[in-house]
């Protein structure tokens, strides 16, 4: 139906004879003569359509934008006034000697044919039309060639590909599972895999040493702009293999995909560990772009009369800390009022700041001002390095509220006061400790339950909050893009972890049977990490929305506006899965 693209027709092809196919971007009646912009997957030509060409001519005044046309013609350079320099092909068109409707079109609900802003329900329920978008269709297919050079990378370091089960049993990595009623166990469920976590370890323990998948995964959790709950991962796991061959064997991996794919230039990726990125940034995803610290003043006003200071320096769940914003004393009282705001949502209870319009006292300008020594204040100064014309923000309370508003205001702040020094900033973040206490006072794995611990079985279980795991995350520009960790391989500790976790004997086996009797079956050390394709374009096609680079993606409360799913199921269908619902929420 083709002798060549619309998007390829150019010069070179003068004088020649073409068929081409797509949608009709544009018509326009010029007195008499039908110009078309004929538009597929490589771009749009000038199709122009002359009366003398009668039956075309008749065809072409049907076309409105959006029909699917076949059109055989002969190119011609254009003359040099109606040159179009915008587009691809703007020096040649092709004058219409045949001209087939093969498909009409209704009005399109949003218009193709010049740039609109268009809400994303609308995009998202209209997906065909929005697949036809330059900004839409260019990244889905920028995807299909990250991931073909992902499978290249892996195939030439001898890793197979292995398909792992989608009907499965539950695999924590900390989210809600998804769930598939069984037809003939009534009353039972399969799990939807969160991760092929399990099935690697399995895999490496059956001896196939090098495994690699690019897996659907299925987490039913809270939904963020990098989320999805059903996405897409890089998974890699290896037997025999160290923590740093991993790491080398990841960033070359990463260096790849940057160095093809934007203007990176290769370079060796800096590690941080866990302890230190939460210290200087609050968060264990820093976006190393942004030139912003976080510095502990405790000492420097636990004995100052201001509470809301020197409690915080006291206690040991407490922080307090400063950030200097250079050339922050110009932000107005509107934009200061404005990240209170933004932190209080966080949980803040207030975001004390001084303007330092210099390093005179007098000059200063703060609410705080007033409740500290002149002492502290000039010792804040020197220590967060302040100049004139900077202003210091203060974060204090609880240590998870200081770390989660202000890492967020760093990031906030980088955006607004574009302070960004580099355009790409990887970063691995190592020697995460094994635990955390959550609120409810347990302990849950940082990574999961199946991550080895540096210390031995005895360490573990006498202080295990004290405990860190041979586990790594690669952070890029501040998103989580991949996370892995060596996997332990005896069943003793394997069962030490379960029952720290407070995992009783009897659920661990109920669960976890069929792991803990491979691993009695001789388990080589292995381990692995997965990417999270999905942020990995989203990145390297410039986004932050998630959902432009997945041809049908689900909405923030996991709906697909397209299909309407999830939808209701036929009454014969449940009787038959034994299912009976309950009332709805209202
Ligand atoms: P983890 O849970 O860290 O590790 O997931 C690995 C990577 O997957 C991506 N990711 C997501 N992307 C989009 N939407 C989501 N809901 C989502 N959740 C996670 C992130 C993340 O870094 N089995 C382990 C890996 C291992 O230990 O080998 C795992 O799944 O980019
Ligand atoms: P208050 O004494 O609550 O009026 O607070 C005095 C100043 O300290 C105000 O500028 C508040 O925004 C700020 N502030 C209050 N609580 C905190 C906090 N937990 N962290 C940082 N600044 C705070």
């Amino acid at each position: 139906m083709r002798t060549h693209h619309c998007g390829h027709i150019d010069s070179t092809l003068e004088e020649t004879d073409v068929e081409i196919s797509g949608w009709v971007h544009k018509r326009r009646d010029h007195g008499g003569v039908i110009f078309i912009d004929l538009r597929d997957i490589k771009g749009i030509v000038q199709v122009v359509v002359n009366p003398a060409e009668e039956s075309a001519f008749k065809a072409a005044e049907k076309c409105r934008n959006e029909y699917v046309l076949k059109v055989f013609g002969n190119v011609k350079k254009r003359s040099t006034e109606t040159i179009n320099s915008n587009m691809q092909t703007g020096e040649v068109e092709v004058i219409a000697s045949s001209l087939e409707i093969l498909s009409e079109a209704k009005t399109p609900v949003f218009p193709l044919d010049d740039y609109q802003e268009v809400g994303e329900e609308v995009r998202l329920k209209n997906r065909v039309l929005d697949l036809r978008r330059p900004e839409i269709n260019t990244r889905i297919l920028s995807r299909s060639k990250i991931s073909s050079s992902i499978r290249r990378f892996l195939e030439d370091q001898n890793f197979n590909e292995i398909e792992t089960p989608i009907l499965t049993k539950a695999t924590p990595e900390g989210a809600r599972d998804y769930v598939v009623p069984s037809r003939v166990n009534h009353g039972s469920f399969y799990a939807l895999p969160q991760s092929p976590q399990l099935f690697k370890q399995l895999l490496m323990m059956g001896g196939l040493d090098k495994y690699y998948q690019i897996a659907r995964c299925f987490r039913d959790e809270d939904l963020r702009a990098d989320r999805q709950p059903e996405f897409t991962q890089i998974d890699i796991e290896a037997s025999f293999i160290g923590e740093d061959e991993i790491i080398e064997l990841s960033s070359d991996l990463i260096n790849l995909l940057l160095g093809k794919f934007t203007d990176y230039q290769e370079a060796q990726i800096p590690s941080m560990t866990y302890e230190k990125s939460m210290e200087l940034y609050g968060c264990d995803k820093p976006d190393l772009r942004i030139p912003l610290k976080l510095i502990n003043i405790a000492e420097i006003v636990v004995n100052e009369e201001f509470k809301v200071f020197a409690d915080p320096a006291k206690d040991k769940g407490s922080r307090i800390v400063a950030l200097n914003v250079p050339n922050g004393a110009s932000l107005s009282r509107a934009q200061i009022d404005n990240y209170t705001k933004f932190v209080a949502k966080l949980g803040a209870k207030g975001l004390a700041y001084i303007k330092v319009n210099s390093k005179k006292i007098d000059d200063m300008q703060s609410p705080i001002l007033k409740f500290l020594s002149d002492e502290a204040v000039t010792n804040i100064v020197d220590t967060v390095k302040s100049e004139a014309g900077d202003l210091i923000f203060f974060g204090a309370g609880p240590k998870d509220v200081v770390n989660l508003s202000m890492s967020s205001l760093i990031k906030e702040l980088g955006q607004d006061l574009d302070l960004y020094t580099s355009k790409w900033a990887p970063l691995w973040i190592k020697d995460f400790p094994m635990f955390e206490r959550n609120k409810d006072g347990n302990l849950t794995s940082l990574h999961h339950p199946f991550t080895l611990p540096k210390c031995d079985v005895q360490e573990l279980i006498k202080d295990p909050e004290k405990a860190h795991a041979y586990a790594y995350d690669i952070v890029l520009n501040g998103y989580e893009i991949g996370g892995g960790s060596l996997r332990v391989y005896s069943s003793r500790m394997q069962s030490a972890i379960f029952e720290i976790l407070n995992i009783s004997k009897d659920e661990a086996r109920e669960k976890f049977g069929f792991l803990i009797d491979a691993l009695e079956s001789g388990c080589p050390p292995h381990g692995g990490i997965a990417f999270g394709l999905d942020r990995i374009v989203m990145l390297l096609t410039g986004t932050t929305n998630i959902r432009d680079v997945i041809a049908f993606p689900k909405t923030q409360t996991a709906t697909c506006m397209l299909t309407d799913a999830p939808g209701a199921i036929s009454a014969e269908q449940l009787k038959e899965l034994a299912i009976k619902p309950l009332a709805k929420k209202e």
